[in-house]
């Protein structure tokens, strides 16, 4: 099978899941014990914390452990409210987020913070001014995602950093579940971010594991309160075998990152350039560094994404409408929408999202099948 949906999910390493087995058979202790075996449970914890820091370039105190990108979105927002309130209830971010922060700010919302959106232009990115224009006295947070998950448009995050570094106070958070490994780590750890989400299931992790980083001196409130690990931050008895595997994935990940993303933008380019010949094509993500290397969406106008999606099936090559999230509820793309992409456009996307794992034969595979597609659906679209 060819898998081209990375961004829904990858599939966790054979060495990846060898550490997870391992520390589940052998450091099963709990690290909060008291005891030797506790004692050692927490020694590969705060190992795990020590690598993941050092492969980022910061504190080991800056990462705690979450169950993934979904609770990172959610406590970090949250958490900003809870924390800061008293000084300001406005929050902004972009029009185009995952539902991880679209829900939450609307969940804010319910609850009396004011909430700006920022528009994007026709290729997803947001604008400077835009945000400059949006600051208010009263703003606790600026969340903007380092890469969009259905049309893969990288944000000017630098910028972004730029005019947050004369307002201080305002948590600056990137959801960074899509950008990590993908050649912008600096953009990300920019100088001036306080608050970064990370998943683990989307580089070769298990499920249920993500870390955020949380810049030393910044504070949040607690999501989960209970047993007070993560130093009160967030309890929960700490799953350290997936831990540990998350942190043998991220260093994996980016020790291969040049090369993997030297791949990805090949396997990019050889489908883009293929299908943009094709009169009822419209492609998304451009093959520039506007755009990271491992999104591509496009639309085949008249036939639904769905249809689309199934119709590669068959050839046992697995692609997704525009993200996972919305796929089973057919619903268009919430950032091709914001992108004004008409809506007949819009439920016509399909997004193929590539890992380091996949090749070039599979990009040439997937071209055959693209042609062969493309004449049957002909007959319905003319
Ligand atoms: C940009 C972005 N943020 C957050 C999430 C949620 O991450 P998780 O699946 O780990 O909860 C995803 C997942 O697709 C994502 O793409």
């Amino acid at each position: 099978m060819i898998y081209f949906d990375n961004s829904a999910t990858t599939q966790a390493l054979p060495e990846v899941l060898d550490t997870y087995r391992t520390v589940s058979d052998q450091f099963w202790g709990n690290p909060s014990s008291l005891h030797n075996f506790g004692e050692s449970a927490w020694h590969l914890l705060e190992q795990s914390r020590a690598q993941i820091a050092k492969l980022l370039g910061v504190m080991p105190s800056e990462i705690l452990f979450t169950s993934g990108g979904t609770e990172g979105d959610n406590w970090v927002l949250k958490g900003t409210a809870m924390e800061k309130h008293a000084f300001g209830k406005h929050l902004i971010t972009t029009a185009v987020e995952h539902p991880a922060i679209r829900n939450s700010m609307e969940q804010l919302e319910q609850l009396g913070f004011d909430i700006t959106y920022l528009p994007v232009d026709e290729h997803g990115q947001i604008s400077i001014d835009d945000l400059k224009a949006a600051i208010r006295p009263d703003t606790i947070l600026v969340s903007v995602m380092a890469v969009n998950n259905e049309v893969g448009t990288i944000q000017p995050l630098t910028k972004v950093a730029d005019v947050l570094r004369d307002y201080p106070k305002i948590h600056f958070h990137i959801d960074a579940v899509q950008g990590i490994g993908k050649g912008i780590q600096s953009m990300i750890f920019n100088g001036r971010v306080d608050f970064v989400t990370f998943s683990g299931h989307k580089f070769h992790a298990p499920r249920g594991i993500g870390f955020i980083y949380a810049k030393q001196g910044r504070k949040i409130a607690p999501l989960l309160t209970g047993g007070g690990q993560e130093r009160n931050l967030r309890s929960g008895t700490e799953n350290l075998p997936a831990i540990a595997a998350m942190a043998k994935a991220l260093r994996i990940l980016l020790d291969k990152e040049a090369t993997s993303i030297a791949n990805e933008q090949k396997i990019k380019h050889i489908i883009s350039e293929h299908i943009k010949n094709f009169n009822h094509v419209t492609i998304f993500s451009e093959d520039n560094d506007q755009f990271a290397p491992h999104i591509l969406c496009f639309a085949i106008v008249g036939v639904r994404g769905e249809t689309i999606v199934h119709a590669f099936e068959q050839h046992d090559i697995y692609i997704s409408t525009t993200s996972a999230c919305s796929s089973k509820k057919h619903l268009a793309s919430s950032t091709l929408t914001a992108m004004n992409v008409p809506e007949n456009v819009a439920t016509s996307a399909v997004r193929v999202s590539l890992g380091d794992q996949n090749t070039l034969e599979e990009a040439q595979r997937f071209n055959q099948v693209f042609d062969q597609l493309y004449a049957e659906f002909k007959k319905i679209t003319d």
